[in-house]
């Protein structure tokens, strides 16, 4: 009955999907249980490759099924574009997914609030796109619609004639699809989803499965992007953190393991501040090799070096308890990598930012190691021996190539070299 949560330690994208996917087998639930379809999570299936975005990274003809939590905001068109595909190559995989009727809905209109927000700020978040922040702040303003309100039509016309009128008022009459069309686009989407066997179970249905099997977290987008830690305000909208769990109704205390990802340099998309960003003919190459470029968007992801400072911010915020370090077969054959140690910050060198504000400010301090032919190389070994004892996590797993098996132990890579 093992309960694992998988988390971002970075910007995202450090592979959570392929971590994910690698230790599916093993459990009997997925559960994402944060964000939207701002995610891309991706894994290879028999060397084919999937980018998900909503759908838990389960093993489509795997025993695992996969769940989608109450933290979510889904965008239901989007869920049924991913399930047909998926259901194209493993028919009958819809069955394997359960979604909480609790889930908030992104809205077509959230699309186009995202947009019309992002050109009215003087600072662009770069976001995704993908309606997160408005829909998550319809939930919080209390005008959303949660997925149960479909099954009540009379009252879910009435709350989107509601919220319509107010947004039209809001936004000057911008927005362009009237309640009644979201209505019936909502209900066909639901009966969509019921024909591709898809279950609609929330936490409490599930009663007791849960507490009586093995459970794996997938968590979305990284620490450093959470609502409430992360670089504010060029964060994401929902909670990045392993607390979300409780949204299935578990307590971080009864996790086993709370495993962050971390990507052996740092990456981050869209606008906000990345102290070891460096933009040279180095880390160019890095991009390169690493096919840095956004799985959701396409976008070109900044690239840095490895950020302790920002690593012990997220292992105290998120209680991290192991790291499983990705990528770092990108940065085989350089002659050296860079290591921020430590942020200085008003002429006074720390070892961890104290507030999200201290992203803003400060200057890295780095240390230069020796680099690595492949990641069998001593050297590498060296590099994580540095990791754990600077951030007082260990590193349990080392993700070597983009394929689901391309993963071990590093106890096993201890033993090979
Ligand atoms: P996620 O959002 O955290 O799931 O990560 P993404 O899927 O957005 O980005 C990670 C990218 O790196 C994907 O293209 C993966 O296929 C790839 N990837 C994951 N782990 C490794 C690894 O260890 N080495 C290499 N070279 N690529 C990896
Ligand atoms: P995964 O799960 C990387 C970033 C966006 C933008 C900010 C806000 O694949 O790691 P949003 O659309 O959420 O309002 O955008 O957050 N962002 C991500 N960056 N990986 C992600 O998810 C992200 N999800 C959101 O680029 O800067
Ligand atoms: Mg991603």
């Amino acid at each position: 009955m093992r309960r694992v949560a998988v988390v971002g330690a970075q910007w995202g994208d450090e592979g959570k999907g392929k971590v994910v996917n690698y230790f599916a087998k093993e459990f009997e639930w997925i559960v994402r249980f944060a964000g939207g379809a701002n995610a891309g999570h991706t894994v290879y299936v028999h060397d084919r490759k999937y980018v998900n975005h909503l759908l838990p990274c389960i093993v489509p003809d795997g025993p695992g099924r996969g769940f989608l939590g109450a933290g979510m905001v889904v965008d239901l068109q989007q869920l049924v574009g991913e399930l047909e595909a998926l259901a194209a190559d493993f028919p009958g995989v819809g069955a394997k997914f359960a979604v909480d009727p609790e889930v908030f809905l992104v809205l077509p209109w959230h699309k186009q609030q995202d947009i019309l927000l992002e050109k009215m700020r003087a600072a662009p978040i770069g976001t995704t796109g993908r309606g997160i922040g408005p829909a998550y702040t319809d939930k919080a303003s209390r005008e959303g619609i949660k997925l149960c309100h479909l099954f009540d039509e009379q009252m879910l016309k009435e709350r989107l004639e509601n919220s319509w009128h107010m947004k039209q008022i809001l936004y000057q009459g911008q927005l362009t699809m009237p309640p009644a069309e979201v209505a019936a686009e909502l209900i066909r989407l639901r009966d969509r989803l019921t024909k591709l066997g898809v279950q609609f179970t929330s936490a409490v249905d599930m009663g007791n499965v849960f507490r009586s099997t093995s459970v794996l977290f997938e968590g979305a987008q990284g620490v450093l992007l959470d609502l409430d830690f992360g670089t504010f305000p060029f964060v994401t909208s929902g909670s990045c953190m392993a607390h979300g769990v409780s949204s299935v109704g578990f307590s971080t205390f009864e996790l086993d393991d709370v495993a962050g990802v971390l990507k052996a340099y740092t990456t981050r998309v869209g606008a906000g501040p990345f102290p070891t960003e460096e933009d040279s003919s180095v880390t160019q190459g890095i991009r390169e090799r690493g096919k840095e470029y956004g799985a959701t968007t396409g976008r070109p992801r900044r690239v840095g070096w490895l950020d302790l400072p920002g690593l012990r911010y997220a292992a105290i915020r998120s209680g991290l308890t192991s790291f499983v370090i990705t990528k770092a077969d990108v940065l085989n054959g350089l002659e050296t990598v860079k290591v921020c140690t430590g942020y200085r910050i008003d002429g006074v060198v720390r070892d961890i930012p104290s507030t999200s504000h201290d992203f803003f400010v400060a200057e890295p301090v780095y240390v230069e190691l020796p680099g690595w032919p492949s990641t069998n190389h001593v050297n590498f070994l060296k590099y994580m021996t540095f990791i754990e004892e600077q951030v007082h996590v260990p590193i349990t797993y080392i993700s070597y190539g983009p394929k689901t098996d391309e993963m071990e132990t590093k106890d096993n890579l201890i033993m090979s070299m």
